[in-house]
C-alpha cells in the first residue's frame, strides 16, 4: 500500500438478504493533512457484528450507513498523528472506524473514539470488555437475573455474546444449555466453556433436546437467534421464566421476523420477555468491566476468537457471521501498530 492511502469499502447498493462483495465499493484517497483539531487514526482491527447487516438495509437503533459512505464498523486504531489537545501519537483508541485504513476526526467527531486502558488487547477491547461481553453481562445480570440453581439456555451459544452469557451465567450457579450449530461448537461448549450440556440445532431436535436436558424445565433464555427455536424453548419455560431478547439473527437478512406461536406460555407461566440494547448501560460498562476482568484473571471466563486477516477481506468476513463459520468473536486484523504502542 502506498504511504498515506486510505483504502476503504463503501456502502454502494442495499443488499437484498444476505450483504455479499457486490454490495460494497473500493476506493482509494490519497490521506488528507490534519487539520487543527484532527486526529489521524491508523486503524488495526475490525470488529464483525451482526447488527451491521441491519445498518445496510434500514434505520434501527441507528440511521442506516448512507450509499457512498464507508461501511460502519467498531474496531481498535492507533493515533498516528494529532492536532487535538486530548490525543497524543502512539495512544491505542477504540471507536467506530469503519472499514477503512485510516479515520480522520475533527474535535467534535474525536469523542467518537476513546482510549484504550494500557495493556488491554485489541481482541479483548472488542470482545469480552466491548460490545459482545457488556450484552451479555447486562442480558445475563439485569434482564435474565439468573439464580443459583436455575436452569439457563442460551441460542448462538458458541458464538461471541452467547459464550460468555453462558459463562458468566454458569458462575452464577445456574444449570447452563448452550444451543450451537455442529459438532466441534458443541464440543467446545462442553469441554472449554464449562456448559453442562449443548445441542447441535443443525443434527438434533431442539424440542426433545431441552426436555431431555432441561427436566426441570427452563428459568432463563438469552435468545440470539429468534424463530422457531424460541418457540420450542417457549413450550419448556417454568413459572416467572424470564426470556432475554439479545438478538434474532435467523430473520436478520429478509427482515421478515418469524411470527412467536408459543406466546401464550408467557400468561400461562407469568413470565417476562424483555428486548434489550446494551448501549442503554454505558454508564455501567466500568462495573462489568471489573467484574469479566476478575472474572477472566481467575480462569473463569474464556473468550473464542476467530481472527480474519486484511481490510480486502471485510465483505466476507461480514458473511461469516450468517454461515455459521466463524466461532467465537469474528475479527479482521488489517495492520500492526505503525508506532511504538506507550506502556
Ligand atoms: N441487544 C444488544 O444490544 C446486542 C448487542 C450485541 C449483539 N447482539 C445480538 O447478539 C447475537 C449474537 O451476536 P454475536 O456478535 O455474538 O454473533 P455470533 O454469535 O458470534 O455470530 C453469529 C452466529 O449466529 C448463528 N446463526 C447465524 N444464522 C443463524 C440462523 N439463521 N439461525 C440460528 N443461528 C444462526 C451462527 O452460529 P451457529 O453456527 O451456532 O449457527 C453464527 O456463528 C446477535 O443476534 C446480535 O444481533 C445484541
Amino acid at each position: 500500500m502506498p504511504e498515506g492511502t486510505n483504502r476503504q469499502w463503501v456502502l454502494a447498493s442495499r443488499p437484498e438478504g444476505l450483504a455479499g462483495e457486490q454490495n460494497f465499493r473500493w476506493t482509494e484517497a490519497p490521506v488528507p493533512p490534519l487539520k487543527e483539531g484532527e486526529v489521524l487514526v491508523r486503524n488495526l482491527w475490525l470488529s464483525f457484528d451482526p447488527t451491521q447487516l441491519g445498518w445496510t438495509k434500514t434505520d434501527t437503533y441507528v440511521p442506516k450507513v448512507p450509499l457512498g459512505e464507508p461501511m460502519r464498523a467498531l474496531g481498535v486504531g492507533q493515533v498516528v498523528e494529532s492536532r487535538h489537545p486530548g490525543f497524543t501519537a502512539g495512544e491505542m483508541v477504540t471507536g467506530m472506524l469503519g472499514w477503512q485504513d485510516y479515520l480522520l476526526t475533527d474535535g467534535d467527531r474525536s469523542a467518537r473514539v476513546q482510549k484504550l486502558p494500557p495493556q488491554v488487547p485489541a481482541s479483548l477491547a472488542l470482545g469480552l470488555f466491548g460490545i459482545t461481553g457488556m450484552s451479555a453481562y447486562f442480558g445475563v445480570t439485569e434482564i435474565g437475573r439468573v439464580q443459583p440453581g436455575e436452569t439457563f439456555v442460551v441460542s448462538s451459544a458458541a458464538g461471541a455474546v452467547g459464550s460468555i452469557a453462558g459463562q458468566i451465567a454458569k458462575i452464577r450457579g445456574a444449570h447452563v444449555v448452550g444451543i450451537a450449530g455442529g459438532p466441534t461448537k458443541c464440543g467446545w461448549l462442553r469441554r472449554e466453556a464449562g456448559f453442562d450440556a449443548a445441542i447441535d440445532y443443525r443434527s438434533e431436535k431442539v424440542g426433545p433436546r431441552l426436555s431431555a436436558l432441561c427436566p426441570r424445565g427452563i428459568d432463563v433464555y438469552f435468545d440470539n437467534v429468534g424463530g422457531e427455536i424460541l418457540d420450542e424453548v417457549l413450550a419448556r419455560i417454568n413459572l416467572h421464566a424470564r426470556i432475554v431478547l439479545c438478538g434474532g439473527i435467523s430473520g436478520y437478512a429478509t427482515r421478515e421476523f418469524p411470527p412467536v406461536r408459543n406466546y401464550i406460555a408467557l400468561t400461562v407461566k407469568r413470565a417476562r420477555m424483555e428486548g434489550f440494547l446494551v448501549v442503554d448501560y454505558t454508564a455501567r460498562y466500568p462495573e462489568a468491566s471489573r467484574a469479566l476482568a476478575g472474572w477472566l484473571a481467575e480462569g473463569r471466563v474464556t473468550q473464542k476468537e476467530d481472527v480474519a486477516t486484511g481490510l480486502e477481506n471485510a465483505p466476507k468476513t461480514l458473511a461469516r457471521l450468517f454461515t455459521g463459520e466463524n466461532f467465537g468473536k469474528q475479527l479482521l486484523k488489517i495492520a500492526d501498530p505503525p508506532l511504538p504502542v506507550p506502556e
